[in-house]
């Protein structure tokens, strides 16, 4: 027993000490034309082996300069709704789809959405997280491997393989989307409070059990469309 324990730290010291290596590596990366425009490359933050990963879409003007994900607007609304579930920063791990700001914010470029994706993989196997939640479509579509877009899916749970584990997929729409519109935020909100419930859950709850999704936010959804967060 003791023993077993011991192998599940050391594992654990293992797995963090290579997410240190791949984000010192990942630093230098020049597989897309990002890598010219960028400050610096914001791999993710948080507790390496947090039970819960957020993945946005991509870092914003603050984001480039700090190196930090969703330290912005969108980031201090995402740090709000975590502290509405008793959740703080520091335990949970947050990273992007994308590890460099496209130029004016701009949507990323699907080359770039392909270059880098890897990166993301790699960061989930490390982390080995038990519930992913995925800000928005970006993170959705790739995740999930399917096209449907975040205002069909948000808030239904669905079961994924990603980084060689079964793992619990939660999309929410991005917080950016709900920065002026408090209908969002209300939907934000209730999705949110699932995450608890949820954490408890991960791994063995299937998408069968999930219950249904909540009614559609069209009129949100079409300002949000405008703003390209769906
Ligand atoms: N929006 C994102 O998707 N990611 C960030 O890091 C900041 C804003």
């Amino acid at each position: 027993m003791v023993a077993a324990v011991a192998a599940v730290r050391v594992a654990a010291a293992e797995a963090e000490l290579a997410l240190l290596a791949y984000g010192d590596a990942v630093a230098g990366c020049e597989r897309c034309a990002l890598a010219a425009t960028r400050t610096q490359v914001v791999f993710g933050s948080g507790a390496p082996d947090a039970d819960l990963m957020f993945v946005g879409e991509a870092p914003g003007f603050h984001e480039d300069r700090q190196g930090v994900p969703f330290v912005g607007a969108a980031g201090q609304l995402l740090s709000k709704l975590l502290a509405g579930v008793g959740l703080s920063r520091d335990e949970v791990y947050i990273a992007n789809v994308i590890k460099c700001r496209p130029p004016g914010n701009r949507d990323p470029q699907p080359g770039e959405i392909e270059a880098c994706e890897s990166h993301l993989f790699k960061q989930i196997e490390l982390i080995r997280p038990k519930l992913v939640a995925t800000l928005g479509n970006f993170a959705t579509k790739l995740l999930s491997g399917k096209p449907d877009g975040i205002t069909r899916v948000h808030g239904v749970p669905q079961e994924v393989s990603l980084g060689g584990n079964r793992v619990l997929l939660f999309p929410i729409f991005h917080p950016a989307a709900a920065l002026y519109t408090p209908r969002m935020l209300e939907v934000l909100e209730a999705d949110f409070r699932r995450i608890p419930e949820l954490l408890g859950t991960a791994g063995r709850q299937t998408a069968a059990q999930a219950p249904p999704p909540q009614a559609p936010v069209q009129a949100v959804a079409e300002t949000a469309t405008q703003l390209g967060l769906f």
